[in-house]
């Protein structure tokens, strides 16, 4: 007899920003994997038709979710479509380089706008139906969000803020039985560096000083990082909240 895989997310609906690459694309297939109807959401149509390609139980929403009418309509479409919203996964993000004196008040809105606004636009849309399942928000934050990152402190800011964000909408929604965790990712393999529009040597450079600093020797997987995405986010962690987990080979103790 074979063993049936494990489905502890059959009957949840699970809405996943960022789910046309990297950690977001490994989350929204391993909720469905693991018996979920998931919501994948990002503005390439294209990137998230990939995410969703042979899995059914993947359905997409394009939306750029710096517009501040889009977490609404997203939280709409979960539930127009199925009814419910059991798990939020704000995984959209962005990572800019700024230095100082060349900051300008558009890159650092537009930064937030991502990293900060829409996470917490998509909780407030979210919300109710959240308190209705007893759900769970689940934030993306990184290494650079206890850490300082010089010359893209925009960037850390934004990650220490949706760190704090998560530790107090953990007590602010606990009374409603909804739990709000975080994990902090190290550098891990994804679109990320790219899309800060760096170019491909120094990435290439950048990839291989980041996994010589990374204790157990090597850069991160997307898979990696979206099993602890998923194992916060199982009922079988109810007791858990306004907690982050760093998943960074190690990197946070050095
Ligand atoms: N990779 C790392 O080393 C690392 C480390 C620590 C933390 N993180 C965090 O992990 C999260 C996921 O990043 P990743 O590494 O998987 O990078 P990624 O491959 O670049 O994924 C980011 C996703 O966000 C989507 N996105 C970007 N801007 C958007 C917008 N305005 N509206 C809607 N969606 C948008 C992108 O899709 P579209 O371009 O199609 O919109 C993309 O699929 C981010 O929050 C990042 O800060 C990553």
């Amino acid at each position: 007899m074979t063993a049936q895989p494990q489905q502890e997310f059959t009957g949840k609906v699970v809405v996943v920003t960022g789910a046309g690459s990297g950690i977001g694309r490994a989350a929204a297939r391993a909720f469905a994997g693991a018996g979920a109807r998931v919501l994948g959401v990002g503005r390439r149509r294209h990137a998230l038709d990939e995410t969703a390609a042979d899995r059914p139980a993947i359905a997409v929403h394009t939306a750029d979710l710096r517009d501040p009418e889009a977490p609404r309509q997203v939280a709409d479409a979960a539930v127009e479509r199925w009814g419910r919203v059991d798990v939020l996964v704000n995984n959209a993000g962005a990572t800019r380089m700024m230095p100082l004196d060349q900051t300008t008040a558009a890159d650092v809105e537009d930064l937030f706008a991502l990293n900060v606004t829409a996470p917490s636009l998509l909780a407030r849309a979210a919300l109710p139906h959240l308190r209705r399942t007893g759900g769970t928000i689940l934030n993306v934050s990184s290494t650079y969000g206890h850490r300082p990152l010089p010359h893209a402190a925009h960037y850390a800011a934004s990650k220490a803020a949706i760190e704090q964000l998560t530790r107090s909408w953990a007590l602010e929604l606990a009374a409603d039985g909804v739990r709000v965790n975080a994990v902090a990712p190290g550098p891990t393999e994804s679109e990320a560096l790219a899309a800060a529009g760096l170019p491909e040597a120094d990435v290439e450079a950048l990839k291989r000083e980041e996994a010589a600093r990374i204790p157990l020797g090597r850069r991160g997987e997307p898979e990696e990082v979206a099993a602890w995405i998923l194992r916060l986010a199982d009922p079988a962690a109810a007791w858990l909240t306004g907690q982050v987990l760093a998943v960074d080979g190690g990197l946070a103790l050095t």
